[in-house]
């Protein structure tokens, strides 16, 4: 696991940007994980920037995103599929035929996410996965004591979910109790994980989870089984890491020496 400890918000975002470029300039028709959530909407504006002023090309990219509430239409405001078009997908060259968001309003819950587990299987797999990380240290939905081994399926969210995500809907009451989710072990299949996080709400959880013991009640502990996961946070976020200095010493040590391995494990 790498964690960088960046600067500010917008170069943690420019730093995973960099990592998606090079994924790109790699593998044209790379496998994308995405993630909703206020912390990549950064990272989203750096690619549809490059997109636009340098014609970073995602026509031959297919996305999975991580997550949908259920019975969220994808014409839903807050739905992530809405989120998804108007922070990425409407800005940048993706083929509509590639983006796959889990379908909230499916009747039958248990067959689409065999089928979307599948989807990710048919196309090979995903390259990179981007993730954030929830209060409460999830990964996608997936709520403290989700197994590590956990599939796509259908979740109930915890109260500090369903709390935290008030703050988009007019009415509390609006708020979503269930999702469809990828697992923890489908996202643990990625070739390669990002996982960002940023201000100090997260500086606690940050460092459970990369520091702290691998338990299920905490999702995004499972990472350290990992073999390739960058983990991009800001000063904030990275402010109660114990070995900080550690991480922020490789990171200029990279830098100075070779800039190309950074986000490459060490
Ligand atoms: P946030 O959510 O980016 O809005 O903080 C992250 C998450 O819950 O995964």
């Amino acid at each position: 696991m790498e964690i960088i400890v960046a600067e500010s918000y917008e170069q943690m975002s420019r730093l995973a940007a960099d990592m998606i470029e090079r994924q790109l300039l790699r593998k044209p028709s790379s496998v994308l994980g995405l993630a909703t959530g206020s912390t990549p909407v950064g990272f989203y504006q750096e690619l549809v920037r490059r997109h636009a002023q340098q014609g970073l090309d995602f026509s031959k990219v297919i996305t999975f995103n991580l997550d949908e509430y259920l019975d969220l239409s994808p014409s839903h405001p807050q739905s992530y599929r809405y989120f998804m078009d108007h922070n990425l997908f409407n800005f940048i060259n993706v083929d509509p035929k590639n983006i796959h968001v889990p379908y909230g309003h499916t009747e039958e819950v248990d067959e689409f996410c065999d089928w979307y587990e599948q989807e990710i299987k048919r196309v090979g797999g995903i390259d990179i996965q981007v993730l954030g990380i929830g209060a409460d240290g999830h990964i996608a939905f997936n709520e403290p004591g989700s197994s590590l081994g956990s599939r796509t399926r259908l979740k109930t969210l915890t109260k500090q979910t369903i709390d935290d995500n008030a703050r988009f809907f007019d009415n509390p009451e609006e708020v979503p109790r269930f999702a469809i989710t990828m697992g923890v072990g489908t996202i643990l299949e990625a070739k390669e994980i990002i996982l960002l996080a940023h201000g100090a709400k997260k500086a606690e959880i940050v460092a459970q989870a990369l520091e702290g013991p691998i338990t299920a009640q905490v999702s995004a502990s499972a990472l350290q089984m990992h073999r390739h996961v960058t983990v991009i946070v800001d000063a904030e976020g990275g402010s109660l890491l114990k070995r900080a200095d550690y991480y922020r010493w490789v990171f200029e040590e990279k830098k100075r020496l070779v800039p190309r391995l950074i986000g490459k494990v060490t």
